[in-house]
Order: structure tokens, then sequence, then C-alpha cells
């Protein structure tokens, strides 16, 4: 790659060509749709990296953005001082998708600005759009092509693509991506978080060509009464009267409409007869999408999710979610999951513990994890990282909230097993905070009206009695909690005795309890960080939530252990959070198999089956909310 050689030019020279370099004002960024499916060139693989915790690769010694920056990706002259005192071709080397910390030691807890550089090659397809997509770049990070800014993001789980077609070249290019994961109290997530705070490219980079009018989005979901294929598709820089096409070739049905003034197409498309998406029969669909030069083909599952009363329906029928949470860690080898290995392992663990549900916590994860549950039958919980004492107070902190929702549905709005969208996680109950959220719940409703909206909530104690009444509840379609009796509070079989007051007549879900055991620490089952007591925890956590008449669900904390800087007992935490069903080294703990054994018997009973979905007599049914927020929509379900 031939670099701007400092040496043959006059100085005055010089200072001409740093003042002519072209920062282009911020080019578009977006969010391309089913973009594994698109024509990409992978950037994956080795990219030269540069430590910079003081910022001098973009900042002067004032603190003024640099004019010439490592961004420029020069390249120092031989023999004398020189301008330049980086150079990335003889830098080391970070493998991308991957977070740092996990590559060099050096970098284990590295936060701060790191630069990644590489070179590629680009065969232009004349009239097209070319885009840089980044699965994911944490947490803060601005992209440069060919020494021109493309774009700068804020978010570590979400997907986003840099509009690049005025600085990409036929030929020889460079990228140049600062990433700098440094939290933030007006972050989200804010300072403290127990996971690892991973930085780095840690999912796929690649640059996708794309036509100049393209679908850059579409919902098409299953109307309620599970009759058509019902929502839009928008074209990007197409004129409105243009033709759209939808079409299921394996179910010979086809329909075509034209773009309004948004430049967005109206689809219904009868589809009686369809395989509905299930957990038993994940029946999946090509979806044929075309539009002018552009098409795009999907794989997508076609089902109904509804509350009524207490009960949550999956195309009508009330179902019982038996899940585990997750963390995208990566079995074995540890750091950011970022690969199919990674997904299949996770996820085929969750099946063989006989789950049809997941909670992917507390982050939207890698887009292979809700397409290889979309495959396997497995409904999900997605979540935005809105966690713990978020400045609830500061309008910028909620602006970062909707933008993060945004994108994460805006990516993964395709996926029949994204059923519930998560808002929250355990955040503290105060007036500030309740409005932040009853905001970002409404805009879950507005975003997309086919799928449920939920939070983890903590509980109140009184006594041995449990209250689940914090007044979000009334903007939620299904109440998540997270409670720790066994473990943060009172003894295991205290939990025989604990006696529940659910406020709100809706399905609840039970989205955490659990406990901390070292795989292969045994003794008796009083011993806490053993198998055996976290084996107990469960034992008397699992009759205790099937008396709740509103228990609709479960995702027990967590599937596997997973790194935590909170997480320092020696001998036995080490840096990881032990509550896993199975250590980091993938081997599976005692209470495993109790969790097990129990969805084995809950899959043909489970404990909601004999429970009315109306309010069940002696249960506490000051319920605050007149009519659910789902349930003010017209459904067919009722
Ligand atoms: C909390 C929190 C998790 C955390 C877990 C624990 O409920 O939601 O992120 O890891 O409890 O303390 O282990």
């Amino acid at each position: 790659m031939k670099r701007l050689v400092w040496k043959s030019l006059p100085v005055q020279a010089i200072a001409i060509v740093l003042l002519a370099v072209p920062v282009a004002a911020q080019s578009k960024t977006t969010v391309l749709v089913d973009v594994d499916n698109r024509k990409a060139l992978s950037l994956n693989g080795d990219w030269h990296y540069i430590v910079d915790p003081y910022d001098g690769g973009l900042y002067t010694f004032h603190r003024e953005i640099r004019k010439d920056g490592f961004f420029l990706d020069g390249a120092p002259e031989t023999g004398s001082d020189g301008l330049i005192e980086y150079d990335f071709s003889k830098s080391p080397t970070l493998k991308v998708p991957g977070d740092w910390n996990t590559q060099h030691d050096s970098l284990f807890y590295y936060e701060g600005l790191l630069w990644y550089q590489r070179d590629f090659t680009y065969q232009l397809v004349a009239g097209h759009k070319t885009f840089l997509h980044i699965g994911a770049a944490n947490y803060k990070s601005i992209a440069w092509v060919n020494g021109q800014q493309a774009c700068s993001h804020e978010g570590g789980f979400t997907a986003f693509d840099c509009d690049i077609s005025s600085s990409i070249r036929k030929g020889n290019n460079f990228v140049v991506i600062a990433v700098d994961n440094t939290r933030l109290a007006d972050g989200v997530p804010t300072l403290n978080t127990d996971w690892w705070n991973y930085g780095g490219l840690t999912r796929d980079v690649s640059i996708v060509d794309v036509p100049a009018k393209y679908i850059d989005d579409y919902d098409l979901h299953l109307n309620r009464d599970r009759t058509a294929i019902e929502g839009s598709v928008h074209v990007e820089d197409a004129e409105p009267g243009e033709e759209v096409t939808v079409s299921l070739p394996e179910l010979d049905r086809s329909v075509s409409a034209r773009l309004g003034a948004d430049n967005r197409a109206v689809i219904s498309l009868s589809v009686a007869g369809v395989a509905l998406w299930t957990p038993e029969h994940p029946r999946l669909y090509r979806v044929h999408l075309q539009a002018g030069q552009d098409t795009l083909d999907d794989s997508m599952g076609f089902r109904t999710i509804a509350v009524r009363g207490t009960d949550i329906l999956l195309n009508g029928k009330p179902v019982f979610l038996r899940g585990i949470s997750i963390h995208a860690e990566a079995p074995i080898r540890g750091g950011r999951a970022n690969n199919d290995q990674d997904a299949a392992t996770l996820l085929g663990w969750a099946k063989e513990l006989g789950c049809n549900y997941v909670r992917l916590a507390h982050y939207p994860h890698d887009q292979r994890m809700t397409r290889e549950a979309d495959r396997l039958g497995l409904m999900v919980w997605s979540e935005i990282p809105v966690y713990w004492a978020e400045h609830f107070g500061d309008p910028a902190v909620l602006a970062k909230a909707e933008q993060q929702l945004r994108e994460e549905i805006r990516r993964d709005r395709d996926k029949a097993s994204i059923v519930l969208w998560s808002i929250a996680n355990e955040t503290p109950l105060t007036p500030e905070r309740t409005a932040f959220l009853k905001t970002l719940a409404a805009d879950v409703h507005t975003l997309d009206s086919t799928r449920l909206v939920t939070a983890a909530l903590l509980v109140r104690s009184e006594g041995h009695d449990k209250y689940v009444d914090d007044p979000l509840g009334e903007a939620l379609d299904v109440i998540g909690m997270n409670e720790y009796i066994g473990w943060y509070e009172q003894l295991p079989q205290d939990a025989d005795t604990t006696v529940w007051h659910v406020a709100y007549q809706k399905p609840l879900i039970v989205s955490e309890f659990g406990g901390d055991a070292k795989a292969g620490l045994h003794g008796a089952p009083t011993e806490r960080w053993t198998e055996e007591y976290q084996a107990s925890i469960f034992r008397h956590q699992l009759p205790m939530l099937a008396k709740i008449p509103q228990f609709r669900g479960l995702s027990p904390w967590i599937l596997m252990d997973f790194r935590s800087p909170m997480r320092q007992l020696p001998g036995v935490q080490d840096g990881y959070n032990r509550k896993g069903l199975i250590s980091n080294r993938g081997e599976k703990k005692e209470a495993f198999f109790v969790l097990q054994k129990a969805y084995r018997e809950w899959s043909s009973h489970s404990p909601a089956s004999g429970v009315s979905a109306h309010p069940v007599p002696g249960t506490d049914n000051r319920s605050r909310s007149a009519v659910p927020a789902r349930d003010k929509v017209a459904n067919p379900d009722e």
C-alpha cells in the first residue's frame, strides 16, 4: 500500500497536503438490514493496531483534533526525525472480530483508545453505493477510509453501516478505525457492570455493496389472525411510485406494491396455510425482496406473539418459556463470543438443557445468535444495556438508549425467535428512571407493534413476603423480575415459605435467580460455593416459583460462567462470575441436571398449564394497571 511518503515532499507541500486532507463531513450512518445476506468483502482477519492511551493519534498537545492524525496511515521517512512517530505497517496485529483483552496479555485490563488499520483492494461497481459494515465496536468508534472520516458511533453492541461511497476507490484502499472502550458515567451501560468490558472490533467488519437505490429497511410479519404477511419495505434514494416485490417461492406467493411519498411500500400477502414458526417446528421460509436493481433473500419464520390476561400466546396458544440467561462470552476460549461455533455451542447447551427460550443478556448479541435461535426454535428475550444506575435524568443518556433500541430492532426485526424486547435490568426505583423507561417502552411499541416489551425488575421484601409492584410494570406487556433467595439473601430452604405478591395480572417471567458454584468443588448442600449448594438453590426455587399464578417463564442466571471484574474470590471466582450451570471450560455442574429434569417435566405439563389466564382467587389482585399497554390493541387472540 503506497502511503504519502513525506521525505519526497518539500515542507510547504507537506503543509498543503495535510490541510488538504479531506475530513469529509460526517457521512451517513445507517443499519443495513439482512446485511449477512448481502454481497460483501469481509475485512475479518489481521489488522495492525496501535495502543493510544493519551489519544495522541487523534488530538494535538492542546487537545485539538489533529489534521495529521493516525487516520492518515502515514509512514515516517527513514533516516531523519520525520514528522511522524507511528507506523501501522511495523505495528503488531489483532484478529478482527475479537476483543483485544483476550488477544494480548498487555491488553487484558486495557481501557482506552486503540487504533486499527488494514489495507484492502476493491472493485467498484459503477453507480453502486458502498458501506463499511461494523458488527459492533465497543464502546465508541470513529472510522476513516483513505484518510476521510466515514462515521462515528457510540454503543458497544449494535451494528452500524457507514456510507463510504465518496471515499473508497478502485484498487488499493486503507481503513483506519479508532475504538475507545473507556466506560462512561453517561454511557449505556454506565460505569459499573457485572461483566468484562471487552474492547475493540468485537464483531465482523466488511465492505458492503448496494445498488444506488437499495432496500434499507423492511418489516414483514404475520398479521394477528395469521392469514397474511403484512408490513412495509423502504427503499432508500428511490422515487415514489417505484415498484417493490415480496415473494415466498416455497408457497408460490408473491405481491407487488408501489412506494409511497415516503419511499415505503405497504405489503399485504395472503399466506393461508403458512407453516407457523414454533420452538418445536421452527419453520423458516426464503423471503425474496426485489426493488429495481436491488434484491435481497432473507430466511424468516412467521408466528404471532401476544399476551392475554396472564398468558403469553404464541400463535394464539398459551406458552410457557423454559429458558436460561446467556452472556455473549465465548465458551472455552473466553472473550466476546463472535463466531458460528460460539453460537452453536451456547444455544446447543440451551437446547440440551430443555429450553424453548433464552434471555440474551444484557445487550444485543452477535446476529449469529438470533439467526441460530431462529433455526433451533428458541424464543428470545433481547435486551439493550440500560443496566443498574444509569443517569436517568440526563436526556443525552435517553437519546443513547433510544438509538441503541432503534439499532437493535432494525437489525433483528426479521427474526421470528425474538418475542420480547427488554428495556432495562435492575434499575433503581426513582421517578426519573420510571419516566425514562416508560419512554423506552412506548418507543418499543412504536418501533415494533408485533412484539412484547419487558424489563427485569427488582422485587421488594417485607419480612418473608416478596412484592413485585414496581410502577414500571404498568408500561410492560410481560413482567420480568430478578430475585436471589438462597444466594444474596436468606437460605435456599427459605424459598419454601416465601409468599409472593405480584401486583399485576400480567405474565411474569423470573428473569434471574441462582448462585455461584465452582465446578468440581463438592461438599454439603449447606456449603456455599459448592455444586451441591447451587443445586439446592434450584431445588427450592423451582417449586416456589411454580406456585405463583402469573408465572409464565424463567431464565435462571446463567448458562455459563463469565468474566467479571467484580468477582475476585481467590480459588473460587478468580475474575469469573460462577453462577453458570456450566463452567467456562464446559463442565456441567449439578444444578444443570436439576433444571434439565424440571424442564423435561414442564415440557409436557408446564407450571402454568393448570392455571387460568384469569385472576386466581387468593392472589394479590391489586392490579395497578387499568388495561395493560398490550391489551389496548384489538387482538383476535383475546
Ligand atoms: C444481577 C445482574 C446480573 C449479575 C447477577 C449476579 O441480577 O442482573 O448482571 O451478573 O445479578 O449478581 O450474578
